[in-house]
């Protein structure tokens, strides 16, 4: 089983876009997914509308939740909205509480890949995701800004994996608002292959309205425009990760 996190500390980079994109596409691919909301806004619940009864917030409090189907091979876990910080709260007063989402989904079987959308700040919340998860993706627009906050967060990634054992991997920075038409976009991913190299996936996501339209008709990219650009990207980058885990099931170690 694949345990992804998607996460970088900027605001507004892709993150639940490519939670649900890539999710929906790995599930077409025939794989079996696990989409964990990490993010009090609930974007991915809302755009699968759907409600969970027992949320992460029931998961690690008391390690029981409502799996939700949306889609063939595709699954839901709520995050259970503002509820969150209360939780986080009731953690930070707890033994292990870096660890409370490991060991409550320590028996989690029958999935193939389990995706965590985190939410843009440092909070126990996201740092229980990083600790559960094997491998991380962060997406990085094209500002300077957002570049700024995938440095940031290869930092945490770091400091997580200080005292966490399982060893967190970046899985690779994919490149997000990609406008072929401006100067900036071309420079900013210049600049990442050039410092991240590898660490940087071939995937770029390119500015897609159909990617902004898609979650208001409660659709992923496939559903609502499947030959859009969004939807080739999100295709590419699944292909993409699904080609990462064949060449590390090959060489027997990880791509990055
Ligand atoms: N490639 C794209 N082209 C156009 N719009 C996009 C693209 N990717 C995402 N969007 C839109 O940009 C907004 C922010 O995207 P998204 O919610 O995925 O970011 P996020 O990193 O999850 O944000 P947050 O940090 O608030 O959780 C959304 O309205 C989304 O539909
Ligand atoms: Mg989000």
């Amino acid at each position: 089983m694949r345990k992804i996190g998607i996460t970088t500390s900027k605001g507004g980079t892709g993150k639940t876009t490519t939670a649900i994109n890539l999710g929906h596409g790995l599930a077409l691919c025939g794989q079996k997914v696990l989409v964990i909301d990490c993010d009090a806004q609930r974007n991915i619940a809302v755009t699968f509308d759907v409600r969970g009864k027992k949320t992460l917030c029931d998961l690690l409090q008391n390690g029981e939740v409502e799996i939700i189907q949306v889609r063939k091979n595709l699954y839901v876990v709520d995050s259970g909205g503002r509820d969150l910080a209360e939780t986080e709260m009731m953690l930070a007063a707890k033994k292990n509480r870096e660890s409370r989402l490991s060991r409550a989904l320590e028996n989690l079987k029958g999935c193939d890949v389990v995706i965590c959308d985190c939410s843009p700040t440092i909070n126990l919340i996201n740092i229980n995701a990083l600790a559960y998860v094997d491998e991380v993706i962060i997406p990085v627009s094209m500002d300077y800004l957002a570049q700024e906050g995938a440095r940031q967060t290869l930092e945490i990634i770091e400091e997580i994996n200080q005292y966490s054992s399982n060893g967190t991997q970046v899985l690779g920075i994919l490149p997000t608002f990609y406008d072929a038409r401006t100067k900036l976009s071309k420079e900013v991913l210049e600049t990442l292959r050039k410092h991240f190299a590898d660490t940087v996936f071939q995937t770029v996501i390119r500015i897609n309205t159909s990617l902004r339209e898609a979650p208001s008709f409660n659709r992923t990219i496939f559903e609502y425009s499947p030959l859009s650009r969004g939807a080739f990207d999100y295709y590419q980058l699944t292909e993409e990760l699904l080609n990462s885990e064949q060449s590390q099931a090959i060489s027997g170690e990880r791509r990055i």
